[in-house]
């Protein structure tokens, strides 16, 4: 069992520059320090979007707000290529996203194969506060957020057209590659975020383009409640990332609150889930599946299929990243 842990200065969001101490154990499967506010999210692409969240949470801001401002960071940076602007396009070069928020009275609002807005996190948020529906898809998502005030825009960047017109040169087939949140090409690293507020409540945000270069038509488990994030306010949430069909085929989070609920803590809980995947689903040890988990007291934790999935954890106290534990180091 490795782990490692690293302390990022609170004003540097350079993870470039950032070294990963060894120390031999998993920070979050040790008894944690309790504290509100707390934000946690996946990959490196979490440090910058917690911080954004962070400035909502310091000032007495809802959860909710929180994890809407944190994950509209990468959405809106063209450089993160897995989630909104500036995402791998589908096979047809359509950038089209999924999205889904969830609050801790389980108030829950998606967006599916949403094309053309910027953040179809917001546009998610709406759909919880502003219709009767849970999850609006293709069309009618993108719609109703030009009904909302949403401005159309041009998501495919030069980068990612030059990319994709490649790629259809080549007739390469999609093939799922394993922690390519770096790579250029071929990858679907979501950012998954989880906060509790002053107040001790928790809301949660998935937000994502999916995997690069999809069948059109292709929804991950992102957009679904249960899938890729699930908040029950007694329990706690959990959201995930990787190759979502996993996800879809095991119900993921809800599998991991509902671990919570029982007792589990939340690293153990993200384990007995990715454990679910490995004795359902023959191939999985050529995916990723990475889950991260807070329950209602503070406490976060994480697991995942194969090493190298890593998420960004801050309170007042610290600014960090740790990698999560691995199924494919156990066996
Ligand atoms: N987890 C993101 C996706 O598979 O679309």
């Amino acid at each position: 069992m490795i782990s490692r842990r690293s302390f990022i200065a609170k004003s540097s969001f350079a993870v470039a520059g950032v070294g990963l101490a060894k120390s031999g154990i998993s920070m979050s499967s040790l008894p944690q320090k309790k504290e509100f506010p707390i934000v946690i999210s996946t990959w490196n692409h979490g440090l910058p979007a917690n911080e954004a969240a962070w400035e909502v949470l310091k000032k007495g801001g809802s959860a909710l707000d929180a994890v809407e401002t944190g994950v509209r960071v990468p959405e809106g940076d063209p450089n993160i290529i897995t989630v909104g602007y500036g995402g791998i396009p589908d096979a047809a070069g359509h950038v089209t996203l999924d999205a889904c928020i969830m609050d801790e009275k389980g108030r829950a609002g998606s967006v599916t194969y949403l094309e053309h807005i910027k953040h179809p996190i917001s546009v998610a948020r709406l759909v919880m506060e502003k219709t009767p529906h849970v999850m609006l898809s293709g069309k009618g998502a993108l719609e109703f957020a030009l009904d909302q005030g949403f401005k159309k825009e041009n998501l495919l960047t030069k980068e990612r057209k030059a990319a994709w017109k490649k790629w259809k040169k080549e007739q390469r087939e999609f093939s799922a590659k394993i922690n390519i949140e770096n790579e250029t090409e071929l990858n679907h690293d979501t950012i998954g975020m989880l906060a509790i507020d002053k107040e001790g409540n928790l809301s949660g945000a998935c937000t994502t383009s999916g995997m690069g270069y999809k069948l059109p038509g292709r929804v991950g488990d992102s957009p679904i409640i249960g899938a890729g994030l699930f908040v029950d306010g007694d329990v706690g949430g959990a959201v995930a990332t990787g190759m979502g069909e996993l996800v879809m085929k095991t119900l993921g989070t809800f599998l991991v609150v509902e671990f919570m609920r029982n007792g589990m803590a939340p690293a153990k809980a993200c384990e007995e889930a990715v454990k679910r995947i490995a004795s359902k689903i023959p191939d999985y040890q050529n995916f990723q599946i990475g889950y991260i988990a807070l329950n209602k007291a503070g406490e976060y934790g994480s697991f995942c299929i194969n090493p190298g999935f890593n998420f960004a954890i801050k309170t007042e106290d610290k600014t960090e990243m740790e990698d999560a534990e691995a199924w494919l180091k156990k066996l």
